[in-house]
């Protein structure tokens, strides 16, 4: 049995986070996630509000579990998303793409437990100082919005110059990550791109096996289709937004630059749109489908229990694998 400060500060089984995830991350993979006994995370990017609370009730509804809601940073409906949170009174806030104070603070305040995603040293101290109880630290290798820096390095890094348990997202899928994750000074894993590939899951069958033949070769970074570094699995959506950005690069610097700025609503509205018809229609060219280099290792699609349990299996062995390989004379 692995125990670790995630799991007595979350009040879970198993030191395992479902990522918050777009689209993704609804009731029933959320539910799921947390039944079996880790923490499921709720996404809310491109949910209506009302559709958030609703949501919110139908996990309460499935699992008397704990479970958390994900905010985008900088989402234009993010503050009214956080009243949600905060009045229908969930455990856990998880927040990616940036680390604002007042949120951490109001979350405080209504005693929730804030978990920011980062991917810099100087951004974990950033939400240290501002008062997070615990970090996640997203390597590069991280499906969606992510930085340069690869969980192998930054995470023992940040991990030796924070005080608050840090989860290690970016990258993992199995029990080897998770016991290598505690090796290196986390206190459990975050994962996204696996538990998009669960049955719980509602990606759309033919993305799930787009992802499934997907190579850790078969993703790249774009900041064309958000405004900001995100990770995607290749497809004609995303070669069209690097020969984009090749062009781009070619022009003489006196021509205006164009891309996408995430403040702007109607660009927003429209990826959102994009992102759905790819991930839950099936339309594997319309948009954007967000992806960690992981999809290498991954060839099926378990269960989110089966998926759980095989975690900390595996986990268990590695750990005492290389306790009784280890021999100091
Ligand atoms: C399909 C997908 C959608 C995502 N959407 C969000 C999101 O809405 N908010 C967020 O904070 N992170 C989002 N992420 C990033 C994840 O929360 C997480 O940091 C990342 O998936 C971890 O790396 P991994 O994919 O290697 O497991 C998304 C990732 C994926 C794969």
């Amino acid at each position: 049995m692995i125990r670790t400060k995630l799991t007595e500060m979350l009040h879970i089984q198993y030191p395992i986070v479902q990522a918050g995830m777009g689209l993704v991350a609804d009731v029933n993979l959320t539910a799921a996630v947390s039944e079996a006994g880790g923490l499921g995370i709720l996404g809310s990017y491109t949910r209506a509000p009302d559709e958030l609370r609703n949501d919110i009730r139908e996990v309460r509804a499935r699992t008397d579990r704990p479970f958390g809601v994900n905010l985008v940073t900088g989402d234009p409906l993010e503050k009214e998303y956080s009243r949600i949170v905060m009045e229908e009174r969930i455990p856990v806030i998880s927040h990616g793409r940036g680390n604002p104070a007042w949120l951490i603070e109001a979350s405080r305040e209504h005693g929730l437990i804030s978990i920011p995603t980062v991917g810099t040293l100087a951004h974990a101290l950033r939400a240290q100082q501002d008062g997070a109880d615990a970090i996640v630290i997203q390597g590069a290798e991280a499906g969606g919005h992510t930085g340069t820096v690869g969980s192998i390095v930054l995470l023992p890094l940040v991990a030796s110059r924070v005080s608050v348990p840090v989860i290690a997202g970016g990258g993992f899928c199995d029990g080897k990550g998770l016991a290598a994750a505690l090796a290196l000074g986390a206190e459990g894993i975050y994962m996204g791109t696996m538990f998009s590939l669960t049955r719980e899951s509602p990606l759309h069958q033919s993305v799930k096996e787009l992802y499934l033949e997907a190579s850790e070769e078969d993703t790249a970074v774009t900041t064309l289709l958000t405004g900001k570094p995100c990770r995607f699995i290749r497809n004609e959506m995303l070669q069209a937004a690097l020969a984009q950005a090749e062009a781009q690069r070619n022009r003489p610097s006196t021509e205006p630059q164009t891309g996408a700025s995430y403040g702007d609503l109607a660009k927003i509205a429209r990826a959102g749109d994009r992102f759905r018809a790819s991930l839950l229609e099936g339309d594997r060219s319309a948009g954007g489908m967000p992806g960690g280099q992981v999809v290498g290792r991954i060839d099926h699609i378990p269960s989110c229990q089966e998926l759980i349990e095989r975690t900390m299996n595996e986990a268990e062995e590695a750990i005492g694998r290389l306790a009784s390989q280890t021999r100091w004379s």
